[in-house]
């Protein structure tokens, strides 16, 4: 029983094969940086076409990777949003015309679900219930995952995600696009307390998120400098880093203290950040949590887990027909 997987609900066309077990047979991503690199960020027209042009072959070679055809296909799954909706339509259409033509089953499945659950691709020993960080260029949210498909949103971003301030941050320094893998890359040069910046903690009690003060901070400190050195940007790039990791940490482990939690999953984009995993998995161990996570190709966007959600939904019977729309705002 395989599935195939496809997600492109943002800059990335990706498609998947799962083989029964979730075995990931083939996960293939074409990145679309190289495209928007040159503005400074995603234009979400450009992403759209870029995904009319990919698609057919990203599919294509996932089969074969996978070594199968879409004749051994039994379902496929699509992410149906939330994302840029001329990304997320390209990947629908595709995969109800695959639907259509092939008679097989399709199901829309939620993106940030897939991040979500990511972890659960190569820990088939994290069990329910978690609480679980997504962090991604457009999501910064914290769930208790009781079950499959049951989730409680515990806090979310009230202005940037987290991602999107590593973007807006490197822009500002005019270190390239996407910014936190360059952020990074700085910050293992500079001192994490060479500059100070703020935290928003929003009241003792809130799980909630807020970047936009701390990228004005950054904003402030660079209008306030009259010469931009290589190790002043390093220092600031640590120091920025470790004004969001210090939040993302501690509010996570609030979390898990507050509902008694004893597992905790790190998901999305940014929970690439090896920094960040550090610092959780350190934390959550003096906690006597454990600390789940997946490798980087599952964090960033992906199909794999997609299809992973898609499974458990086929599994219980959840299909979609023809009528499946994509839907930009969906929520979890
Ligand atoms: O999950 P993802 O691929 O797409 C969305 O659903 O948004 O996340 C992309 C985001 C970008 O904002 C990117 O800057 C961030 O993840 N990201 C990182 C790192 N790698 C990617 N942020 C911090 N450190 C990284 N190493
Ligand atoms: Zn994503």
């Amino acid at each position: 029983m395989t599935l195939l997987a496809i997600e492109t609900s943002c800059d990335d066309t990706c498609a998947a094969v799962l083989g029964s077990e979730n075995q990931v047979l083939s996960s293939i991503v074409s990145s679309q940086v190289a495209l928007h690199e040159l503005y400074g960020g995603i234009v979400p027209e450009l992403a759209s076409r870029r995904h009319c042009e990919n698609i057919a072959w990203v599919v294509e070679r996932a089969l074969s990777e996978a070594q199968t055809s879409l004749a051994e296909i039994e379902a496929v799954c699509v992410t149906k949003g939330p994302g840029l909706v001329g990304s997320l339509l390209v990947g629908v259409a595709y995969a109800k015309s695959l639907a259509f033509a092939r008679k097989i089953t399709l199901l829309g499945i939620n993106h940030v679900e897939g991040h979500l659950l990511s972890p659960l691709l190569t820990n088939p020993d994290l069990s329910f219930p978690f609480i679980g960080l997504v962090v991604s260029g457009g999501h910064s949210s914290l769930y208790l995952a009781r079950d499959w498909h049951d989730y409680e949103l515990l806090g979310r971003t009230i202005d940037d995600a987290a991602g999107e301030a590593f973007d807006k941050v490197a822009r500002m320094l005019d270190l390239g696009f996407p910014g936190g893998p360059v952020i990074e890359k700085r910050a293992r040069e500079g001192d994490p307390a060479a500059i100070k910046l703020p935290r928003a903690w929003l009241g003792r009690d809130s799980l909630d998120f807020s970047f936009s003060g701390l990228k004005t901070a950054v904003r402030t400190v660079l209008a306030q400098r009259e010469q931009l050195t290589a190790l002043f940007i390093s220092d600031l790039a640590a120091s920025f880093q470790e004004a969001v990791t210090d939040v993302l940490v501690r509010k996570t482990l609030i979390a898990a203290e507050r509902y008694q939690i004893k597992n905790v999953a790190l998901a999305g984009g940014v929970s690439c950040n090896a920094y960040l995993r550090q610092r959780l998995s350190q934390a959550a161990a003096e906690q006597g949590v454990d600390f789940f996570l997946a490798p980087p190709k599952f964090c960033t966007d992906n199909a794999a887990m997609i299809g992973l959600v898609g499974r458990r939904r086929l599994k219980a019977g959840q299909f979609d027909d023809l009528t499946l729309n994509p839907s930009s705002r969906l929520p979890l």
